[in-house]
């Protein structure tokens, strides 16, 4: 049987990474190394987790755990600490795969300036659900055809933020197809300009904060006389990231540099 590929994961306590940790445990080609949590560190994951598949110890910092060899690391941290953490693992010779959300294009270029001088691949994804991958692909594809477009990201209503990360990149990726040719500009809005919701990329994007939903995102296309929607509806738990991660995880070796979005590793 070929080696098992050896995994470290910062974040390996959180709603996503511990998903993640009992996937990797349950799969035949992947294995931890080490894990991260500030709150666990010095503890097994496994016994933190409740899982006996997992034996794995916890680090405070990504420099301790990458005393492990690993050949990915994978991040499912917070924005504040992703970039060092990634910046070390490059130092250690490992694959990165991002999870974590709210990196900037600036601090993807100086990542990307590194992994490609140590000829290494990071992979960042902002959703590795594969259904909301093939909506934006799918969505690309209508954007081609349609010229008008608007975004709806639906959520709990104690989500902080808006428009959530998925709506935001589903805004950019269609911006880059085109920009939507608006009937009415917004600025020529007659009564309430905000009611128009924001501009993303040139892209009308409403954001609904209610209880009874969880995560969702919905683009609608518009035509005289017919309309197109595609939408994405995520449950509670954080399984629908776990398939898409292992593909990232398996495939990242394939590359070099920074590469953004899970397609770049399927063969859509
Ligand atoms: N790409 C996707 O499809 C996807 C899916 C789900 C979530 N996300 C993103 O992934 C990130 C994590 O989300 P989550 O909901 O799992 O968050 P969470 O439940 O708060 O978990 C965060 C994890 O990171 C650890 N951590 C946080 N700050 C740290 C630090 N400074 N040093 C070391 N460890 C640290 C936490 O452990 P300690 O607090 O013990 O340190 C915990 O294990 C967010 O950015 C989220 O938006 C992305």
């Amino acid at each position: 049987m070929s080696e098992r590929l050896s995994v470290c994961l910062a974040g390996a306590t959180g709603w996503a990474g511990a998903e993640l940790a009992r996937a990797i445990a349950g799969s035949e080609d992947l294995a931890l190394s080490a894990a991260i949590s500030r709150t666990h560190a010095g503890r097994n994951l496994g016994d933190v987790l409740g899982d006996v598949r997992i034996n794995c110890p916890i680090y405070t910092s990504a420099t301790e755990a990458l005393a492990h060899r690993c050949s990915v690391f994978m991040d499912y941290t917070k924005p504040d600490v992703a970039k060092e953490n990634v910046l070390a693992a490059l130092a250690h010779g490992a694959h990165v795969v991002v999870g974590t959300s709210g990196l900037t294009d600036s601090d993807y270029a100086d990542i990307d300036a590194v992994a490609t001088r140590v000829e290494r691949g990071v992979l960042a994804v902002g959703n590795f659900a594969l259904t909301m991958v093939l909506l934006q692909k799918f969505a690309e594809m209508a954007a081609r055809w349609i010229p008008q477009w608007e975004v709806i990201d639906y959520a709990h209503d104690d989500k902080v933020d808006a428009p959530s990360g998925t709506a935001r990149e589903l805004a950019n990726r269609l911006a880059q197809v085109r920009k939507p040719e608006l009937t009415v500009p917004v600025e020529q809005t007659a009564g309430h300009r905000d009611a128009r919701g924001a501009t993303l990329s040139g892209v009308q994007v409403h954001s609904v904060r209610l209880p009874g939903f969880v995560i969702s995102a919905e683009v609608i296309f518009g035509m005289p006389e017919q309309t197109l929607s595609l939408r994405h509806d995520s449950g509670a738990s954080a399984r629908p990231y776990v398939d898409g991660a292992l593909i990232a995880i398996r495939r990242v070796s394939t590359l070099k540099g920074v590469h953004r979005g899970l397609d770049t590793v399927l063969d859509l």
